[in-house]
């Protein structure tokens, strides 16, 4: 997708490589200065240390190729020698009726690997950012043009599953999976739902805190479920099915979703083969009866501990099926680059995974990297807790955010004739906005408290003031439409709606900046801008009052844009805008 800076690229490139200079310097960007001019392009000065040239000499010559580009008002050198542009009203009106520009298959894949939640383990925040952060990332890449594949590659072949089956051979629920001498067909109805595994696991967990005994026991049943033994492979299935259905809905909840339902497990078949391998290579080497992949590199500042493959007893760790799951992700989808979503205090363990995929030479053209992301906290300072505490359920969580934006639409009067049924739907997209803003808003590194009277304010930088405004526009076109009244190609005659045109066109880039940094923040300002440009916009000017037919109809063409791209990036945060509010 190309927007205007890029345009405007394009001919100081042309500028530049007519003097005989590199073409790259021609760069061109939003100005800093935007009191003093639209755009700016400061490759005169590093042109003129190439050159030996003085510099404002040398930007006067791009200056005067400039000039002769009818899609400029004005083009100045300001101080040591940056060039300073500013368009023709006509030719910024004239990008803008083109409407959103459409991104062009890049020809890149990607896969998005976010979510991660365990069967069977609770939720916790950082599950919750990673379903907020990676679902953004995937809507903003697919928007910028790439083929994205996300996978929620659940937590479902570790030590739990150990637990959760010798819990339940404790408990005598369902002998026929512990009887060595069964040959089947194991039943199809699953012995637990997952109202019992939410009960069974903190009981399984407590019991082998408790005691070393049951811990060895889950370690046990760990490795013989991944050694294939038929009773705990037919029991980690019903496990597997009650937790997808249940997941499956509460990220749907979210409006979240996933391509692939793959998790740890999924790639057992590819572990054995993958470990063979590594072993033949020399890449993988015996240390006290464990298998391991050393991946400390000369030059390393901090200690970097070797990737376990295989532990003594023949179980396989997060780090073996990591690496496995990229086999998995080369051969299916090849992509030029997979991405992890996941909380930044994994990092260490993704530093590891990587270093030994490239030692290995199994990425393919890969490039593989870790996005991270810091906490949640409430307004305690600690990790967020829903109000029961312990256990986060999405379901709860939504619950609590729709119930307080419920409180807020009764505040100010919002929807008390609308019919209930819509009334509440309008509350819970404003309490999924007021959750997504608040978490999309600040870059993804830093921790930031969910203050939730903050975030679900209907002013200031929170997601439901943005779907405010966008409802606004859509009333006043609605009544547009009503009253007969049709749009027009938008036309610039004010500060404002100068403005406000700007940007709009600048939204390619900022999507492009938003995708370099994997940093949707980068969007949410974006539409608290476009917001208040319109908010000036609206205020300044007559719409619907307007008496001259033309005037109205390019100021409603101007809403018609101006919607159009709020809904857009709306959408790309993940944030749903009612039809009124
Ligand atoms: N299940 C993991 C957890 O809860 C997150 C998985 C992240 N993805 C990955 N490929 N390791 O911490």
């Amino acid at each position: 997708m190309t927007g205007l800076a890029a345009e405007l690229s394009a001919l100081a490139r042309r500028a530049f490589a007519a003097e005989g200079l590199p073409e790259a310097l021609g760069q061109v960007q939003a100005s800093d200065r935007p009191d003093l001019a639209q755009f700016q392009c400061n490759g005169a000065l590093a042109a003129a240390k190439i050159a030996k040239a003085n510099p404002r000499a040398l930007a006067q010559k791009i200056v005067d190729r400039l000039r002769a580009e009818p899609i400029f008002a004005k083009v100045e050198i300001a101080g040591p020698g940056f060039i300073n542009l500013d368009l023709t009203d006509a030719a910024l009106a004239e990008r803008a009726r083109g409407g959103l520009p459409k991104a062009e298959p890049n020809g890149k894949a990607v896969v998005i690997d976010f979510g991660g939640a365990n069967i069977a383990k609770p939720m916790h925040v950082g599950h919750l950012r990673s379903a907020i952060l990676g679902d953004s990332l995937q809507r903003l890449f697919r928007a910028n043009g790439w083929t994205v594949t996300s996978d929620v590659h659940l937590g479902d072949w570790g030590l739990q599953m150990g637990q959760l089956i010798s819990e339940i051979e404790h408990r005598g629920i369902a002998p026929v999976y512990f009887d060595a001498s069964f040959k089947g067909p194991y039943p199809e109805q699953s012995p637990v739902t997952m109202d019992d595994l939410e009960e069974i696991y903190p009981a399984a967990s407590a019991a082998c805190k408790a005691d070393p005994e049951r811990l060895e026991e889950a370690r046990r049943a760990t490795a013989e479920l991944q050694a294939g033994r038929p009773g705990y492979r037919a029991l980690w299935e019903h496990f597997f099915d009650v937790s997808k259905v249940g997941l499956d809905r509460e990220y749907d909840s979210l409006g979240v979703h996933f391509d692939l339902w793959k998790g740890e497990a999924s790639v057992d078949p590819l572990v054995g083969p993958m470990v063979e391998d590594l072993k033949a290579r020399h890449i993988a080497q015996e240390s006290e009866g464990a298998l391991i992949v050393p991946v400390a590199e000369e030059g390393d500042k901090k200690e970097m501990p070797p990737l376990i493959l295989v532990k003594k007893d023949g179980a396989v760790l997060y780090g073996t099926t990591d690496l496995a799951t990229i086999v998995d992700r080369v051969k299916e989808q090849d992509p030029d680059l997979i991405l992890y979503v996941v909380d930044q205090r994994q990092h260490l363990h993704f530093e590891q995974v990587f270093r030994a995929a490239r030692k290995a030479g199994i990425a393919g053209k890969a490039t593989l990297e870790h996005s991270g992301f810091g906490t949640m906290n409430g307004t305690d300072g600690k990790p967020f807790k829903t109000r029961a505490g312990g256990v986060m359920k999405l379901f709860d969580l939504i619950a609590m955010v729709t119930a307080e934006a419920d409180k807020r639409l009764s505040e100010a009067g919002i929807g008390a004739d609308y019919p209930a049924q819509e009334r509440a739907d309008i509350a819970r997209k404003v309490g999924i906005a007021t959750l997504k803003f608040a978490d999309l808003s600040n870059y993804r590194l830093t921790d930031y408290v969910f203050d939730i009277e903050r975030f679900s304010r209907f002013e200031g930088k929170t997601g439901p003031y943005l779907q405010y405004a966008a409802v606004r526009i859509q009333s006043i076109l609605r009544r547009a439409k009503e009253e007969g009244h049709a749009s027009s190609a938008p036309v610039i005659r004010s500060p404002e709606e100068r403005a406000l045109v700007l940007q709009l066109l600048s939204l390619p880039e900022k999507m492009a900046a938003a995708e370099d940094n994997r940093a949707p923040n980068v969007l949410c300002e974006y539409a608290f801008e476009l917001a208040q440009k319109f908010s000036r916009f609206y205020s300044e000017h007559h719409i619907l009052s307007e008496d001259d037919a033309d005037l109205r109809a390019a100021r409603l063409g101007l809403c018609d844009v101006t919607l159009a791209t709020m809904v857009r990036v709306l959408d790309i945060l993940g944030i749903e805008v009612p039809e009124r509010m």
